[in-house]
């Protein structure tokens, strides 16, 4: 694990747009996992001006999300297929026909399933799997519990995850209850992963992620055995860390994936 701490939200942005930018440059058909959320937000904005500004080509690249509601159209705003396309998709020049977004109206969820892993192997597996984190410690949608091993399937989302998602719906009955989410496992199949976090809110689930022993009931915590892992985290994401003063003195920036 290269842990890498910076000041704050915008100099976490900034360095994973450098390692995902690197990715791109060094192979331009690299098979990228997207997350959606708040905290890669500031990543998107940045890809989006390296393509405006400077050119850099998303033509060749292979897409992959992490997770989908059931039950929403990709046209429903608060469906992660329309958080994609209004906060990164539209602003680059990706192929639609390479972006992969789990289906959350499929008629065969299981089958559906299976058909994206099956995808994600026939196009080389993820190169680099960008990655947020829960308070409760969650990568995607495995929630504390999720097994290490899991493939991508359909989850209950928990009662609390329901209850913060019901201020964005008028109607009650169209809260979702499930989500189709890429599994721990295939999150540790991917060759790099870039896991980002940033503020208060996150310290204890990054302390529990970089510092405490491997458990389903913080799915995060798996990353220590991944072989290629970046985890960029602010001051704030990191005040918890009991080793806070050594990953200071480590010089990371020699290293991109
Ligand atoms: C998003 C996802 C989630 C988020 C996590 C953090 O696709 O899979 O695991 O990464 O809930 O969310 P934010 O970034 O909003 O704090």
């Amino acid at each position: 694990m290269l842990v890498e701490i910076v000041s704050d939200y915008e100099a976490m942005s900034e360095r994973a747009a450098e390692i995902v930018t690197h990715q791109i440059r060094k192979k331009p058909d690299s098979v990228i996992g997207f997350a959606t959320g708040s905290t890669p937000l500031g990543l998107y904005q940045r890809l989006a001006q390296n393509h405006q500004a400077r050119g850099l080509d998303f033509s060749k690249i292979t897409t992959f999300n992490l997770d989908e509601y059931v039950g929403l159209p990709p046209s429903h705003n608060q469906s992660y297929h329309y958080f994609m396309w209004t906060n990164l998709f539209d602003h680059i020049n990706v192929d639609p026909s390479k972006v992969h977004i789990p289906q959350g109206m499929a008629d065969d969820i299981d089958d559906f399933c299976q058909w994206y892993e099956r995808r994600i192997e026939q196009a080389g597996g993820l190169d680099l799997q960008i990655l947020g984190i829960g308070a409760n410690g969650h990568i995607a949608f495995n929630e504390p519990g999720s097994s290490l091993g899991s493939r991508t399937r359909i989850k209950t989302l928990t009662e609390e995850t329901t209850q913060n998602n019901a201020r964005f719906f008028d109607d009650p009955d169209e809260v979702p209850r499930y989500a189709i989410t890429m599994g721990v496992g295939t999150i540790m199949a991917a060759k790099t992963v870039l896991l980002l976090s940033s503020g208060e809110s996150k310290a204890n689930a990054i302390r529990a992620t970089l510092e405490g022993p491997i458990t389903a009931m913080v799915p995060a915590t798996i990353v220590q055995l991944h072989q290629r892992a970046y985890v960029i985290i602010d001051e704030a994401a990191a005040s918890k860390l009991e080793y806070r003063h050594h990953h200071g003195i480590i010089e990371p920036k020699q290293q991109n994936p």
